[in-house]
């Protein structure tokens, strides 16, 4: 007997990444949609195959399902998380774990206290060219990792989301919280403190609303364009850009420059690695693109997240890790909004 997997929420990312991989995992033979407008979890159950509950409680109170994909909106994550943990199953939360600091503790108690396995949807991990890149770094070949750029941009979430309009949550502030800085920032943050083996200490931000306008026609009561400078506590310098306007085409790059040479990640469309030494000699990887809203790739999340259930495995992306990319997102719009530099 296989794994039954529940999923809260039956939007873009449940469609795109949780419901295809869970189909065709080996170890998962069912799925259980839930969402509040149930004709979502009807039209996921009838493309995937599987069943859909009526209510939440009927999902996570129902002993046959093992496992559950939070894919709720941020505001709910802490709620359906840490119920699921309590109640016995195994959580992959999506990002950001939570809209507080508090929350986010409250999943991680949650997940203590079950023993259960919890893991959170950073999958910028899980990319070939992110692991050769963390691989390359911390064989030393390069020397010690001096400064990096990053940037994660795109034409925004009302072209993604399943409600595709100018009404989406991703818009406001009590049910996103963050803007971009929560949607596309907090995948960076963790991302480089994945490939640095460090956590990013201090930050300074501008940010802004300088498109985006909601149903009414007024600009979005969250930002949707950030840019900030960072230093990490082992002293890399830094800076990271995200924005809901890069329109016409997305950008996911990231560049570390080192002691003995470049990274350069997802600049190049043939080589998604590139690395150039200090004397002129490169090296180019052609490994995997990335997922982007338009063209979804299996990401890995579910496969991984299956094995630490079946494997014993440690989560790659845990309750803490998603604490420490959170913690850091709160500090640069705190930044950003008073106008200084903030210790996380
Ligand atoms: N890891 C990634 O790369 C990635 C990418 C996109 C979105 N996300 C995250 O996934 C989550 C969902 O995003 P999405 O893009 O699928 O959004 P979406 O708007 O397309 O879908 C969200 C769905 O959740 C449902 N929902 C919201 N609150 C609910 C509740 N209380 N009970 C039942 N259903 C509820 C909505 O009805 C909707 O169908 C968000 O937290 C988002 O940040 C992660």
């Amino acid at each position: 007997m296989g794994l039954k997997a529940g999923i809260i929420g039956c939007g873009s990312i449940t469609k795109f990444r949780h419901a295809p991989e869970y189909k065709v995992n080996p170890y998962v033979d069912d799925i259980v949609f839930y969402d509040r407008n149930p004709e979502r979890a009807e039209a996921l159950a009838e493309m995937f195959g599987g069943t859909v509950a009526l209510s939440v409680e009927d999902l996570l109170d129902d002993p046959s399902i093992q496992i559950v994909s939070d894919c709720s909106s941020n505001e709910y994550h802490h709620i359906f998380s840490t119920q699921a943990l309590l109640n016995g199953k195994h959580v992959l939360c999506e990002k950001p774990i939570s809209l507080t600091i508090e929350d986010a503790k409250e999943i991680i108690e949650a997940q203590k206290k079950s023993g259960k396995v919890l893991m959170v949807d950073h999958n910028q991990r899980f990319t070939r060219t992110h692991q050769k890149a963390k691989e390359m770094i911390d064989s030393g070949a390069l020397g010690k990792v001096l400064t990096f750029k990053t940037t994660f941009g795109h034409k925004g979430p009302e072209h993604w989301g399943v409600n595709k309009s100018n009404s989406t949550w991703f818009f406001k502030k009590d049910r996103s919280r963050f803007g971009v800085a929560g949607d596309l920032g907090i995948h960076k943050i963790d991302l480089l403190h994945y490939l640095l083996n460090d956590n990013i200490e201090q930050v300074s931000a501008f940010q802004g609303a300088l498109d985006k306008v909601d149903e009414k026609g007024h600009p979005i009561e969250v930002c949707d364009n950030i840019v900030c400078t960072l230093k990490t506590k082992q002293g890399r310098l830094g800076t990271a850009s995200f924005s809901w306007t890069y329109y016409g085409e997305e950008d996911n790059s990231t560049i570390i420059y080192c002691e003995k040479g470049i990274l350069k990640v997802y600049h190049s469309e043939e080589y998604q690695l590139q690395v150039i030494f200090n004397n002129g000699e490169k090296e180019n990887y052609m490994l995997e693109s990335i997922q982007t809203n338009d063209h979804q790739t299996n990401s890995g999340v579910i496969d991984a997240f299956i094995d630490c259930i079946l494997f014993n495995k440690d989560p790659v992306v845990s309750g803490e890790d998603a604490l420490a990319s959170l913690k850091v997102i709160i500090g640069i719009l705190e930044a950003a909004e008073i106008n200084r530099v903030v210790t996380i």
